[in-house]
């Protein structure tokens, strides 16, 4: 059935990918942007910033008053700061916060009573492998990524029963802008050396966006969504690594590939 998709952050990167694809498979899509007048896209763009809550309200009620109604939320607005986490400031750690879970947050808040009284709905949470396992120099980014899991997962219990489907999508690294800008925040010799390892990595087993817009359309359109979807070579590892491995053999090995690495400058 098609179905009146709202999906923050659609500007560009995996959120621009997946509403085109579900734009392209007849859905009725909205995109959000914080720059509205940005180019033009085949689906109709709102402005949305999600650490606001008037323009939140705005954006749930545009889509509403337009469309008539609201089938399926995908919150994919937000970005990553990776920097060692003695330097990162309380209000970068704040502001990754606010957009990466506490934007979800508001968003779903806002579109629950319309779901409701439709009598169902779809949340689908863009996660990372991040919100799986913290590596080094990603604090902020990781405890954003673990609170939207969370939160997550015990609000599908909660909405099971008003026909309400969350779930969370996790993919590995991907191809986007965030890859090149994640780094600002990282200061020091040995986290920068790490962040780059990190970013080399990434471009070495990046995603294409694609791949996750694909398995974003699959939770679209299934029958009953499930509450998490690995994405990628790179999250299927992440996930064998975190149920199989002993937590010492884990901790020994992220130690070596990020912080004592005999490659890698000295650890302050
Ligand atoms: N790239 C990866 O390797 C990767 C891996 C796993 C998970 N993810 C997750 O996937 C999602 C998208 O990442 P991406 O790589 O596609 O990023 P991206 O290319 O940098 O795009 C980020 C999108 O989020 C929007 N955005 C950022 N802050 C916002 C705010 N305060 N209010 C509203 N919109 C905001 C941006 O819109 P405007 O700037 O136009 O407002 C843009 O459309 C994120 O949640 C990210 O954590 C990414």
């Amino acid at each position: 059935m098609k179905q009146v998709v709202f999906i923050s952050g659609a500007s560009r990167g995996i959120g621009r990918i997946t509403a085109q694809l579900l734009h392209e498979r007849g859905h009725r899509v909205f995109g959000t942007t914080r720059k509205p007048d940005t180019d033009d896209l085949p689906f109709r763009m709102l402005a949305l910033d999600v650490t606001d809550d008037a323009s939140v309200h705005t954006a749930v009620a545009q889509v509403v008053a337009e469309a008539g109604r609201l089938d399926v939320l995908i919150n994919n607005a937000g970005y990553d700061i990776y920097g060692a986490a003695e330097e990162t400031t309380l209000d970068e750690l704040l502001a990754q916060m606010d957009t990466n879970f506490v934007g979800a947050v508001r968003l779903t808040t806002a579109v629950l009573p319309y779901m409701r009284r439709q009598g169902g709905g779809r949340i689908v949470n863009m996660s990372s492998v991040g919100g799986l396992l913290a590596l080094p120099y990603n604090s902020a980014y990781a405890a954003s990524k673990f609170a939207l899991e969370g939160y997550s997962e015990s609000l599908r219990y909660e909405l099971l029963p008003a026909q309400i489907s969350v779930s969370l999508i996790e993919p590995g690294q991907v191809r986007t802008d965030t890859l090149e800008t994640s780094i600002r925040s990282a200061d020091g010799r040995h986290a920068r050396a790490v962040a780059e390892r990190a970013r080399a990595l990434g471009r070495r087993a990046a995603l294409q966006p694609g791949a996750v817009a694909r398995v974003v359309a699959r939770v679209v359109e299934a029958k009953r969504p499930r509450l998490r979807y690995l994405v990628g070579g790179q999250a299927r590892q992440v996930a064998l690594l975190k149920q199989f491995v002993p937590e010492w053999v884990r901790e020994a090995l992220i130690m070596r590939q990020f912080v004592t690495g005999p490659d890698l400058p000295q650890a302050p």
